[in-house]
């Protein structure tokens, strides 16, 4: 089954949500690693690589997860959750959506205007979006850093959540089984 149902997550929606939570943790794990490095250690220029090619994959696979909301829609929240629940769960999950495309985007325009190349694994290199501008690109920095701990905060939050509903609320509450 492919598509959402009225009550479960189809495969497109599975695929995409697994494959997106797996690169975004690796990419703040990362994140945090090599910002920490030694402006000499030799494999600090790798994992700047990776962070970003891998965080340009998460723009192309949120597009695709955006779109697909409008040609598949997600099933509802189950009934029995209070008005509370279901208000912070869509708050959360609205707020995750725009920082899916915010964090990477604002990583993208930061190593162009610092002017530091952004290249697939090698294989081709992106545009740079802008002139180099040293301040710009700070400003940018800052953005890039600021967002991404707003982001695991939320994802924190999205995480608690849905164990909480697994773990102690169980039955139709249980929302975890309808992602797996
Ligand atoms: C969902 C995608 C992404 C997430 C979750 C993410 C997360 C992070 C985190 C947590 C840090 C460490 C912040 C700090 O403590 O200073 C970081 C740093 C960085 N990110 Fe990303 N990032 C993403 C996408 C991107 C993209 C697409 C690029 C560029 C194309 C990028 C470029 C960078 C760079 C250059 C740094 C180091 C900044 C510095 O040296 O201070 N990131 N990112």
């Amino acid at each position: 089954m492919w598509k959402n149902s009225s009550d479960s997550y189809g495969n497109i929606s599975k695929i995409l949500h697994w494959m997106m939570a797996i690169i975004i943790i690796g990419l703040m794990i990362v994140g945090l690693y090599m910002t920490g490095l030694d402006r000499e250690d030799p494999s600090r220029r790798d994992l700047y690589h990776l962070h970003k090619a891998f965080g340009l994959m998460i723009i192309l696979l949120a597009t695709i997860r955006i779109g697909w909301i409008f040609i598949s829609r997600p099933p509802q929240l189950p009934v029995d959750l209070k008005i509370w629940e279901i208000k912070l769960a869509k708050s959360a999950k609205h707020f995750l959506y725009l920082l899916i495309l915010v964090v990477p985007v604002s990583g993208y325009v930061m190593s162009t205007l610092l002017g530091y190349p952004v290249d697939m694994f090698g294989l081709f290199e992106f545009p740079m979006l802008f002139d180099k501008n040293k301040e710009s690109g700070e400003i940018f920095r800052s953005v890039h850093w600021i967002i991404a701990y707003i982001m695991i905060g939320v994802l924190a939050l999205h995480i608690a959540g849905t164990l909480k509903h697994r773990l102690m609320d169980g039955g139709e509450k249980d929302v975890l089984k309808r992602m797996l």
